[in-house]
């Protein structure tokens, strides 16, 4: 009998912002520590590869600038690619092409050609590919999507979300500074790092395919910043209209003030035929007077143990993808629960739908004088046939279209 494997080699291929704020206790001090052997690091930045090199102890020679020559040089079983958005599709498509099974933070990519690429390379190489929407595993969510898929509210009809950021995550004047690259505020926008992580899980609640998206940005607070200020929106709001003609609001922005009462202030009301869901996504339960000030502590997503460890959502939604990639190589899933991992809903393939077409609304749309700037309708089926083409955008369009 073949020797069951107990642990995962993991390669890091980019170790920013997200490494330091969340995956840095998936990798130490959680209950999946046990199941990952941190086995090297990528980053061609000096600062953030050795600064995770240290964390993990690992020797000069499993610290790389370039991911390529870690995949070349050593034996792993997995990767994580926490590189920015645009960046994740090629070390993504590498890796898969190399053997290895691969884990993305939120979107799988900024562009559907990006992501459908990596669908492609997945299903070709016979790997796992994950996206860690860490909110899919946010209980509220989980419990929503059942309770909306029993039939219990009848029809979705509109849905308004919102969730906004304290500024200093957009800022590049603040100390420490959020953002591993200076300009990821101006590279990146509210759609790409908050839009999606709604988008997706409304789009698991309601498992409904968007076909037409229309955005508006406000760009007042973030280009007045000094000494250095940033060309992008303070505030989006990206209206999503899906198969049935129901419709979304998702408002996201990273200028709130920094007295906000929790680094990220977000809520949402779904409406439906027959009833209504509330989720106070940021009245967890947990609030602190202190000198610092009112704060709303949401242990859900990350909690600090007394034993050091740290759990919750944030944890267990990459954690769990390392226990899928475990049972595979251990030869525990069957040909259908492999295929079931990558079908375009489980790895949120409509978000970056949505995430491009607001994208492209924005760009093409007209500027006032007044900060605002009123996106076009973006139609998403000719935006998937226009990038992927007739034949390879069947997959992933509505039926009924
Ligand atoms: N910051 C968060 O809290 C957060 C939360 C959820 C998801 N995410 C997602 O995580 C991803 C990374 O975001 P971030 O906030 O950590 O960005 P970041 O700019 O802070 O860090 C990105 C890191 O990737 C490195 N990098 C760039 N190109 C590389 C390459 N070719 N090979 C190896 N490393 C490379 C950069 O040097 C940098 O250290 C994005 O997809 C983002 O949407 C971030």
């Amino acid at each position: 009998m073949t020797k069951m494997k107990q642990k995962l080699r993991l390669g890091i291929i980019g170790a920013g912002s997200v490494v330091r704020e969340i995956y840095q206790y998936l990798y130490f001090r959680s209950a999946y520590s046990p199941l990952l052997e941190i086995a090297a690091v990528a980053d061609p930045n000096d600062e953030y590869r050795n600064w995770f090199g240290d964390l993990a102890h690992l020797p000069a020679d499993r610290r790389f600038s370039d991911y390529r020559e870690m995949l070349r040089r050593l034996e792993l079983d997995a990767v994580q690619v926490n590189t920015p958005d645009h960046l994740h599709c090629t070390p993504a498509v590498d890796a898969l092409q190399a053997g290895l099974d691969v884990v993305v933070p939120k979107p799988a990519a900024a562009r559907v050609k990006d992501a459908h690429a990596m669908i492609q390379a997945a299903r070709a190489a016979n790997r796992f590919l994950g996206v860690d929407f860490h909110k899919r595993e946010d209980p509220r969510i989980k419990e929503a999507e059942a309770r909306y898929q029993s039939g219990r509210y009848g029809i979705f009809q509109a849905a308004v979300f919102y969730m906004l950021d304290k500024q200093m995550v957009a800022d590049p004047n603040h100390e420490p500074r959020f953002f591993a690259s200076p300009d990821f505020a101006a590279r990146n926008t509210p759609v790409s790092f908050l839009t999606v992580h709604m988008a997706d899980a409304l789009i698991k609640i309601v498992n409904l395919v968007p076909v037409q998206v229309r955005a508006r940005g406000f760009a007042h607070k973030l280009p007045a910043l000094k000494p250095i200020g940033v060309q992008g929106y303070d505030l989006v709001d990206t209206e999503v209209e899906f198969s049935t003609g129901a419709v979304a609001h998702i408002l996201t922005g990273w200028a709130l003030p920094n007295s906000a009462w929790s680094t990220t202030v977000q809520s949402s009301r779904i409406i439906c035929s027959e009833g209504l869901l509330d989720l106070g996504l940021d009245t967890p339960g947990l609030r602190e007077i202190h000198a610092d000030g009112v704060t709303e502590v949401n242990p859900l997503f990350r909690n600090f143990e007394k034993d050091k460890s740290v759990t919750g959502y944030g944890i267990s939604s990459p954690g769990r993808m390392y226990q899928r990639i475990l049972d595979r190589q251990n030869g525990k899933l069957t040909a259908a629960d492999q295929a079931s991992d990558l079908t375009p809903m489980a790895l949120g393939f409509y978000t970056t739908v949505v995430l491009e077409g607001a994208e492209r609304s924005l760009s093409n749309g007209e500027t006032n004088g007044c900060g605002a700037t009123l996106g076009t309708s973006v139609d998403l089926r000719e935006l998937l046939v226009g990038e992927l083409g007739p034949a390879a955008s069947q997959e992933y369009l509505p039926q009924n279209s």
